[in-house]
């Protein structure tokens, strides 16, 4: 870590305030990126159980994202590694008066190699770090040592256009402060430049939608505006960093999805134009929504990688079940504790009903949607909802309808399928066909990621059809040679 980043650190720790304990709604505002879950269901990529996970905070500051990590991924053991005593101590202080999380705190400098025994994670997650890094590939080699062989990293990159208010503030005060001004000297400058600025001024505009305050404060200043060890990235170059450590880059988070009316006119896109873009892999559509839309990203990239050497299929929810409304019927939906009704429930005047998310966001569904929701227990077929609701509304809707509305319901995290036996895994929505997934030196390990993660579908076997069939072989040897196979494997917990 470079000595001049540590020494600002030491004097203005991040995140700040460093407040202890957390205090009320803090843990709100995290984003879902943190969600290891959440991030798996809404950008299609997981491999295995969202329980039990090993999540590293690498460069974790204050602490702040490590208890927020512990918190969205419930079960988990998080280690927040840093190299700045003073915010570890303030981590430590945060952690120890905050609700009680399975969470540590180790001095370290990611420059030098993680020890072995620390590792491996499934989940890495290293926000505002590499920025100001000296070397930011070291960095990120380290971290792959790490890494589960299908792990998830998430680093996050100061975008360079979305980053322009932040240098061009950083040069007007460079340009007026006198030779030999120490850091405070530059913030208190800055922050009498920043409260001059016209209220429309693209500076403040940003800070605005950063903290939601017109002018910063003095330690935010100086960490938001005074890096000068900091640089920023285009999405391409980023991609290329991150292959450069031997990383596959998997997606970038956008603050909404993307629609090509955000940049094109409508109507007016030749078919062979729109084939291309159609055709681009999720990589080259993130490189072109950098360079048409780069504001999605908003001030940074948040992005998601594994080892170069996994390559994840794109799980499906299979065409079969796609087009049998009834597999869906026969499903039993369950609770993802992901999103709740946000109290009082007064009808909005769209028949529509609000919905908190974990992360603090708000949302709504359509009463019906609500109504289905609502009766989730568990225990009971979509069937049996439906039939729940139709009686409370007098509304029936159709196997084709019920299934649309419970596949956007599940789209959106707010419900789970589950089959009704948990012994036959035939499908998984996430993972698509189980038998491509027994391809790893224990296969029992997968069978058992899809009986946690419990996003798995039940489809009736055809006896006809070759791959199922042979997947219902593959689960009858796994049966009987399990022991074996499985007894170095550490996931696998013998059954009673
Ligand atoms: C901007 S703060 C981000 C804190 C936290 N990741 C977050 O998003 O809230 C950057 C932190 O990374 C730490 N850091 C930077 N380079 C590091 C390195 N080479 N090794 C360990 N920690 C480092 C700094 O000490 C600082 O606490």
């Amino acid at each position: 870590m470079l000595e001049s980043v540590r020494q600002r650190y030491e004097a203005f720790p991040e995140p700040s305030p460093a407040v202890v304990p957390i205090g009320p709604g803090q843990l709100d505002r995290l984003d879902d990126n943190l969600h290891f879950g959440w991030s798996w269901s809404r950008h299609v990529y997981c491999y295995r159980r969202t329980e039990g996970l090993r999540v590293l905070d690498a460069g974790c500051g204050t602490g702040l994202t490590t208890l927020g990590l512990a918190r969205l991924n419930p079960g988990s053991h998080v280690l927040g590694v840093d190299a700045t005593p003073r915010a570890l101590e303030l981590a430590r202080s945060r952690a120890a008066a905050s609700a009680p999380a399975e969470v540590e705190f180790r001095a370290h400098d990611l420059d030098d190699p993680l020890p072995a025994a620390w590792g491996p994670f499934d989940f890495i997650v290293c926000r505002g770090v590499l920025a100001e890094s000296g070397d930011p590939t070291r960095v990120l080699k380290n971290l792959a040592t790490v890494l589960d062989h299908r792990g998830l990293l998430h680093v996050t990159l100061p975008a360079q256009v979305g980053h322009v208010p932040v240098r061009q503030m950083r040069q007007a005060v460079l340009t007026i402060a006198p030779p030999g001004s120490s850091l405070e000297q530059k913030a208190e400058l800055g922050l009498e430049l920043f409260r001059v600025l016209r209220p429309d001024h693209p500076i403040r505009r940003y800070e605005e939608a950063y903290s939601g305050k017109a002018v910063p404060s003095v330690a935010r200043f100086v960490t938001g505006y005074l890096n000068e060890d900091e640089r920023d990235w285009s999405l391409p170059q980023a991609i290329a960093l991150l292959e450069s450590a031997g990383f596959r880059f998997l997606f970038a988070a956008t603050r909404a999805p993307w629609r090509a009316d955000r940049a094109l006119a409508g109507g007016a896109v030749p078919a062979t134009l729109k084939a291309r873009v159609d055709g681009l892999g999720p990589r080259g559509l993130a490189c072109l929504v950098d360079a048409l839309d780069p504001l999605l990203h908003a001030d940074e990239y948040r992005v998601y990688a594994c080892l170069a050497e996994y390559e994840p299929q794109v799980p499906a929810w299979t065409e079969e079940s796609r087009s049998e409304p009834a597999a869906v019927g026969r499903l039993i939906p369950h609770r993802t504790h992901l999103a709740e009704p946000v109290t009082p429930q007064a009808p909005s005047p769209q028949a529509k009903v609000a919905y908190r998310v974990v992360t603090g966001a708000v949302g709504e569904v359509a009463q019906l949607s609500h109504l289905m929701v609502a009766h989730i227990d568990d225990a009971r077929s979509c069937e049996q909802i439906d039939a729940l609701v139709a009686e409370a509304t007098g509304v029936t809707e159709s196997p084709e309808e019920r299934q649309k509305r419970w596949l956007e319901l599940a789209g959106t995290g707010f419900v789970l399928f589950e089959p009704p036996d948990r012994r036959q895994y035939v499908d998984c929505v996430h993972l698509g066909p189980v038998l491509d997934r027994l391809d790893c030196a224990c296969p029992r390990r997968w069978v058992h990621a899809c009986e946690i993660h419990r996003h798995c579908t039940l489809a009736a076997v055809p006896p006809q059809d070759e791959k199922h069939v042979a997947l219902a072989q593959a689960l009858t040897r796994l049966g009987t040679a399990r022991a074996a196979a499985c007894a170095a494997c550490p996931d696998y917990a013998p059954e009673e």
